[in-house]
């Protein structure tokens, strides 16, 4: 009733909802996580919205790399290591929306559709997604709302588990006012785009980082948990008034959802469409 024409089931963990703060997920626990892998090897997390389509960010797609050289993981806690529940789909083709700008200005939104739904499970379940013409994110609330991102390529031992952080929202423009302090660009020149949201705190510390990129932010609204950002970008990670700067995934519902609803036999196999 939430979300018409998506599943029902969508965005209610198999573990219970607990507080995250910076810590080692548990089974179930983000079962939308996806981990985006380039010829085997993790590029950037992503969220499963459907059972056969997933979110990402469309910077994890270099212009010229083909969809058959990239892969879904779902299901795993862990990057590294082999994963009982863990499944690995190939993709069909890759969407962007029709405003994304290579700079990363705009739009930074990937919808990959996979060659075939994949089967859901305790560890394999879509996230809600924000109701199309909605209102826009409950920004402002000074809440602090989780968001799970992969575990960094580098620094994290691969026995490290998958990590949920909880981070405040702020909206574009206090955003951007921020990412100015400390800096001589103008005020009049954005930093942040209209179309992001950002998550931080004013004093840093708790962030994504590289390799999330992709990755959700998530809030619990009516019990459910709804994607309300795409991992982005930001100024290196957690500092101080340079909070992570996600896409708005609201601004882009009615985009995604007419491309979820869209027909089979009118989904080309193959084709990446970065206009379309
Ligand atoms: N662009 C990065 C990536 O490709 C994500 C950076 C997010 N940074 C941050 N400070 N929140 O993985």
């Amino acid at each position: 009733p939430l979300h018409s024409g998506l599943p029902a089931a969508c965005g209610q963990p198999h573990a219970s909802s607990r507080i995250v703060g910076g810590q080692d997920a548990r089974e179930g626990e983000w079962p939308w996580q996806a981990s985006i892998q380039h010829r085997g090897e993790h590029v950037c997390g992503g969220s499963l919205v459907a059972p056969q389509w997933v979110l990402t960010a469309a910077h994890c797609f270099p212009r010229r790399a083909s969809p058959s050289e990239y892969r879904v993981r779902l299901g795993a806690l862990h990057l590294g290591l082999s994963s009982p529940h863990a499944l690995s789909a190939p993709l069909r083709r890759v969407l962007l929306p029709p405003d994304y700008s290579e700079d990363g200005a705009r739009g930074d939104l990937a919808l990959l559709q996979l060659r075939r739904p994949v089967p859901l499970s305790a560890h394999v379940r879509p996230v809600c997604l924000p109701k199309p013409g909605g209102p826009p994110a409950p920004v402002g609330a000074g809440l602090p709302l989780p968001a799970s991102a992969a575990s960094p390529p580098v620094p994290l031992p691969e026995w490290r588990p998958l990590q949920g952080v909880r981070v405040p929202l702020l909206d574009a423009r206090a955003c951007d006012r921020l990412y100015h302090a400390g800096t001589d660009v103008p005020l009049g020149e954005r930093i942040v785009p209209p179309g992001s949201l950002c998550a931080g705190y004013p004093e840093g510390r708790k962030d994504a980082c590289q390799g999330d990129s992709g990755g959700p932010l998530t809030c619990v609204k009516s019990g459910r948990w709804v994607l309300v950002g795409v991992v982005s970008w930001g100024k290196s990670c957690a500092l101080p008034s340079r909070p992570g700067v996600y896409t708005n995934v609201a601004t882009y519902s009615p985009w995604i959802q007419a491309r979820l609803s869209l027909p089979l036999h009118r989904q080309a196999p193959g084709a990446r469409a970065p206009s379309a």
